[in-house]
């Protein structure tokens, strides 16, 4: 009996752990701050609004005419950022565009990160992201935050030229590590992206760093926790 059971949670271990970017390994606070800077008492309604905006283009451009309007997320995230400065009547400067913009390219990494992938390499486990972010855009901020010895993968949505959640870009998870996604863990602090990332069949982690409730669609993510150390729970030694 007690060795079935460790037989069978042995075998729900899983054998790679991949992680969204945006919010999940790479902080975006940095952005609210500068936009709080240029834009005096709207910077949080401005980081919100740009946020809420930017993954709203990468769904439109998704589902409308199965993808004919694909734009890579650097173009949406700029995009994104015009719409919500017109919305809240804020006056957008070339300068200011370029400022957000490039504090979005050089985002700090949350500070547990490092330990904890290097955890994981340390239990030999492959890590990886699976991100909408261009390759470009994810190169430069996993090198700016010193995470690149420490990830096996960087895979970017662009290839299928389709953002998350649709499945062919939860797919490429699966063929870049060459495990069935029951075998990875899915790591993110977007709430819709670890319900569909669930949905899919990934084991998911949802980091819930501001408290918010999950998504009312009835499917909960394998764990719930609020930092990215809670990975190394689905990791008994
Ligand atoms: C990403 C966004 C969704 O990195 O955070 O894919």
């Amino acid at each position: 009996m007690v060795m079935e059971k460790t037989r069978s949670s042995r075998k729900d271990v899983p054998r790679a752990v991949l992680f969204d970017a945006y919010g999940t390994l790479f902080d975006v606070y940095s952005v609210g701050l500068l936009a709080e800077q240029l834009f005096p008492g709207q910077g949080q309604a401005l980081g919100a609004l740009w946020r809420d905006k930017q993954i709203e283009y990468t769904r439109l451009v998704t589902t409308s005419n199965d993808g004919a309007h694909y734009q890579p997320f650097w173009d949406l995230t700029r995009a994104g950022l015009r719409y919500a400065c017109k919305r809240l009547k804020l006056s957008l400067t070339t300068e200011a565009e370029q400022r957000l913009m490039n504090q979005y390219r050089h985002l700090s990494a949350f500070p547990e990160n490092k330990e904890v992938l290097q955890s994981l390499r340390d239990r030999k486990l492959a890590t990886g992201i699976l991100s909408n972010g261009d390759p470009d855009m994810l190169g430069i901020a996993v090198r700016s935050a010193g995470l690149d010895t420490l990830l096996d993968h960087v895979i970017s949505v662009d290839s299928v030229r389709r953002y998350k959640t649709h499945p062919a870009a939860y797919a490429l998870g699966e063929q870049a590590t060459g495990l069935p996604a029951r075998e990875i863990l899915f790591v993110s602090s977007n709430s819709w992206d670890a319900l569909a990332a669930t949905w899919y069949g990934y084991q998911t982690l949802w980091v819930n760093r501001y408290q918010l409730p999950f998504e009312e669609l009835g499917v909960q993510p394998t764990r719930i926790g609020n930092s990215l150390a809670e990975v190394l729970e689905f990791f008994p030694d």
